[in-house]
């Protein structure tokens, strides 16, 4: 059955958009028939960092009962499908997430998950993204005003009957000055499914325009997402091997 899962947060640019390419790849590197969703129509970027940001036809046209969403739908070289947003001025003028709901439920049937990037803030937008999901997963920072936004958007979700899935906790430090998973988990009332770290990595693979997991498999962000990609698909965690060194030391050279 396909579930419909929304990566929301509240707070903008805690990492929403990094997990759902992330979590997608590794969930279609297990196995999982996944496809990710760009509902984040005012300010979209999953197609940025899948490496595709141009499509002749977007989620935009499909909101605009100008496409189905099977030709919005596109294959990324990592099995992972995508169904992007559109970039320009006009889309975002004109075209409302009213519709969301019912385009999504088209898609129902064939995917095992389908992961919804939803958009910063609490208006209707981000709101649109959690009433059309079956659960919803939220991404914070450790820090007080991200952790609070991320607790107003659980409410929201629990308003409309859409499941809470758990808080990704992300860009972890473990610095003296941010919130404990304890403290994440008193304030929000849900489970921290994920603790994700600070990582260089992940910067540079948006700039590879490259899933981290693909860009750079062993490194810390990247097991993280891995592990939880593994235990959202039902199977055991292996670490992804390292290369040997002196794989390594030719690759260093190439
Ligand atoms: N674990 C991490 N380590 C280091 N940097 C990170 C990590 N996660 C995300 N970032 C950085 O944070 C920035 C914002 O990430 P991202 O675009 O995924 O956030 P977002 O929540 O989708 O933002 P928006 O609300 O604007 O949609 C990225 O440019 C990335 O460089
Ligand atoms: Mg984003």
């Amino acid at each position: 059955m396909t579930k419909l899962l929304s990566v929301s947060s509240g707070k903008g640019g805690v990492g929403k958009t990094t997990v759902v390419s992330n979590l997608g790849a590794a969930l279609a590197e297990y196995g999982r028939n996944t496809v990710v969703v760009d509902a984040n129509l005012t300010t979209p970027s999953l197609g940025f960092h899948l490496g595709i940001p141009l499509y002749p036809k977007t989620l935009h046209d499909v909101l605009r009962n100008e496409a189905h969403i099977s030709e919005a739908t596109y294959v990324h070289n990592s099995g992972l499908r995508i169904v992007p947003a559109g970039l320009s001025v006009n889309d975002l003028k004109n075209t409302s997430p009213d519709r969301l709901a019912d385009v999504l439920l088209d898609m129902v049937g064939e995917p095992d998950t389908v992961l919804i990037d939803s958009s910063a803030g609490l208006g209707n937008e981000s709101i649109k993204a959690l009433e059309s999901s079956d659960e919803a997963m939220f991404v914070a920072n450790p820090d007080l005003p991200s952790v609070t936004d991320a607790l107003k958007a659980a409410t929201l979700a629990e308003d409309s009957g859409t499941q809470v899935y758990g808080v990704i906790l992300n860009r972890v430090r473990d610095h003296p000055s941010e919130l404990s998973v304890d403290e994440v988990e008193s304030m929000v009332g849900h489970p921290v499914i994920s603790v994700i770290p600070e990582d260089n990595g992940v910067r540079e693979s948006i700039a590879m325009k490259n899933p981290l997991v693909h860009h750079a498999p062993h490194s810390p962000a990247s097991v993280q997402m891995r592990r939880l990609a593994a235990s959202m698909a039902g199977v055991d965690f292996k670490p992804p091997k390292r290369p040997g060194l002196l794989r390594r030391l030719l690759q260093a050279f190439q």
